[in-house]
């Protein structure tokens, strides 16, 4: 999907039965079953799912397939840093894994805020041991202009009073779009320079 194609696509339907949508309260306790059938994610309480489907609706996103919830992913726009976008989860139905869904739910989540809250830039925090996790986002920075993507100490084990394992913080931006002829000269340039060494 091209950048420009992104922008204007906040709702797509990628075949005849999968929609991918801003979700609403109904939504909420499929995501946490989602969560909860996961093992490897916190499972956050049902209240937490129902207030980010209220409040962070426009940041969040969840896959239907014929009327039903297989995946999501949630964020919000940090206060502190208006452009950031935080993916909080992602997640996607055991039996949908490995055909891209989560990719799409990125791609449609971050088209959209980039559109509606100027954001350029995606934050999550990744445990060293989720390796799906690594991969997923790294292979979305590739797709987006092959961002750049750093990784840095966040949360320590010693933040968290549960044993739980330290979160590394991994940004990835700025993105910024452009139309797809200037894309192409950008691709070049970089292709050029990088035949120079
Ligand atoms: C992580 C998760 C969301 C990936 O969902 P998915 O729909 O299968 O992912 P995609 O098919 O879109 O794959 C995206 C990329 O991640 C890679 N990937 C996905 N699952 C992987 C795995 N188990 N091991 C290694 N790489 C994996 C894919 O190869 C792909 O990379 P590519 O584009 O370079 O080919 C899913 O495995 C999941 O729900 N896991 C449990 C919850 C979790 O850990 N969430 C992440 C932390 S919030």
């Amino acid at each position: 999907m091209s950048a420009t194609q992104a922008i204007t696509n906040v709702q797509v339907e990628s075949d005849s039965t999968e929609r991918i949508i801003a979700p609403g309260i109904e939504h909420a306790a499929e995501m946490w079953r989602i969560a909860r059938d996961s093992v490897t994610l916190d499972l956050n309480p049902s209240y937490a799912y129902l207030v980010y489907c209220r409040d962070f609706s426009r940041t969040t996103r969840v896959a239907v397939v014929d009327g039903k919830v297989v995946g999501y992913v949630m964020g919000h726009v940090r206060p502190e840093k208006p452009h950031h976008l935080f993916v909080w989860q992602v997640a996607v139905d055991e039996s949908y894994r490995g055909r891209g869904l989560a990719g799409r739910l990125l791609d449609e989540l971050f088209s959209g805020v980039a559109a509606s809250d100027d954001v350029h830039t995606v934050e999550t925090t990744i445990t060293d041991d989720n390796e799906a996790s690594q991969n997923l986002f790294a292979s979305f920075a590739r797709r987006w202009q092959k961002a750049p993507m750093t990784v840095d100490p966040l949360f320590d084990g010693k933040h968290f009073p549960d044993n739980h394992d330290a979160e590394k913080l991994y940004e990835i931006g700025p993105i910024f779009f452009f139309d797809d002829e200037l894309l192409a000269e950008v691709e070049q340039a970089r292709q050029r320079a990088e035949s120079l060494g």
